[in-house]
C-alpha cells in the first residue's frame, strides 16, 4: 500500500516528501479553503515537487461545467488527477477524461455500488470515505473491503484510496483489507513514527554512548 498526503498545504506536503515515503497528494476544496492561495499557483508547486498523482477536485455540478474544469486543472501537470464527485454527472465527465487519458478520482464513495460504478467509468481511482463512515456508526473498513473483493474477483484495475482516516491504526487496517493507497493528513503521518520503545530505545542507546569509557 502506497502513502498518498490529504492536505494543500505546502510546508505539510515538502516535510512528507523529504520522508521519502510520498507517493501522491489529494486535495479537496475544504483543504483548499484553509490556505490562502491561488488553487492553480498551489497545484503547480505541489506538481513540480511531487513526481507521483497530485487530485484536484472540481466544484461544478455538472458534467459539462467539470470537464471544462477538469481539462484547465490537467493543463496544469502531467501529474493531475481530476477528482470528481460520485453523482451521475461526475460519472459522465469521468467517462470523457477516461476516453481523453485524463487521470481520475471519484471521491465521496460510501458503497460498493458507487465504486463498482465509477470504475466502470473508466476511474484511476475511487475514494471510499472511511472516517466519515464511522462517524455516524458505519463500518469503514468493511467497505474497503468488500471493494478490495469486488475488484479483484472483477480483475478491475482502478485502485482504491482509503480516505478520511483519522488514525494510524486505520492505516494498517486498510492496508490489511486491500486498499492499495491511503490518503492521510499530516497530523496522523506524524503519528506514525511514534513508538514508546523507539524514543525509550535512542535514549538509552545515547545515555550508553555518553557513559563509556574510552571517549
Ligand atoms: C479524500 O480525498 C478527502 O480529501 C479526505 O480524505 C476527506 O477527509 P475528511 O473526512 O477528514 O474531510
Amino acid at each position: 500500500m502506497k502513502f498518498f498526503i490529504d492536505t494543500a498545504n505546502f510546508e505539510e506536503i515538502k516535510e512528507a516528501h523529504s520522508w521519502g515515503i510520498l507517493s501522491g497528494v489529494t486535495t479537496n476544496p475544504s483543504l483548499v479553503a484553509k490556505e490562502n492561495i491561488s488553487f492553480h499557483d498551489r497545484l503547480k508547486e505541489i506538481t513540480a515537487l511531487v513526481p507521483g498523482s497530485v487530485s484536484a477536485e472540481v466544484i461544478s455540478l455538472d458534467a459539462e461545467g467539470m470537464i471544462k474544469e477538469g481539462r484547465e486543472l490537467a493543463a496544469i501537470a502531467p501529474n493531475i488527477t481530476v477528482k470528481l464527485p460520485m453523482t451521475a454527472e461526475g460519472l459522465k465527465a469521468c467517462s470523457v477524461f477516461s476516453a481523453e487519458g485524463i487521470k481520475t478520482n471519484v471521491t465521496l464513495i460510501f458503497s460498493a455500488n458507487q465504486a463498482l460504478m465509477a470504475a466502470r467509468a473508466g476511474a484511476t481511482y475511487v475514494s471510499p470515505f472511511i472516517g466519515r463512515l464511522d462517524d455516524i456508526g458505519q463500518d469503514g473498513l468493511a467497505l474497503i473491503e468488500t471493494i478490495a473483493d469486488i475488484f479483484t474477483i472483477h480483475n478491475i484495475d482502478t485502485e482504491i484510496i482509503a480516505a478520511s482516516i483519522r488514525s494510524p491504526q486505520q492505516i494498517t487496517n486498510g492496508a490489511l483489507a486491500g486498499a492499495h493507497i491511503s490518503t492521510v493528513p499530516f497530523k496522523v503521518l506524524q503519528q506514525l513514527f511514534s513508538h514508546p520503545l523507539t524514543e525509550k530505545g535512542i535514549d538509552q542507546f545515547l545515555k550508553d554512548w555518553e557513559a563509556r569509557d574510552n571517549k
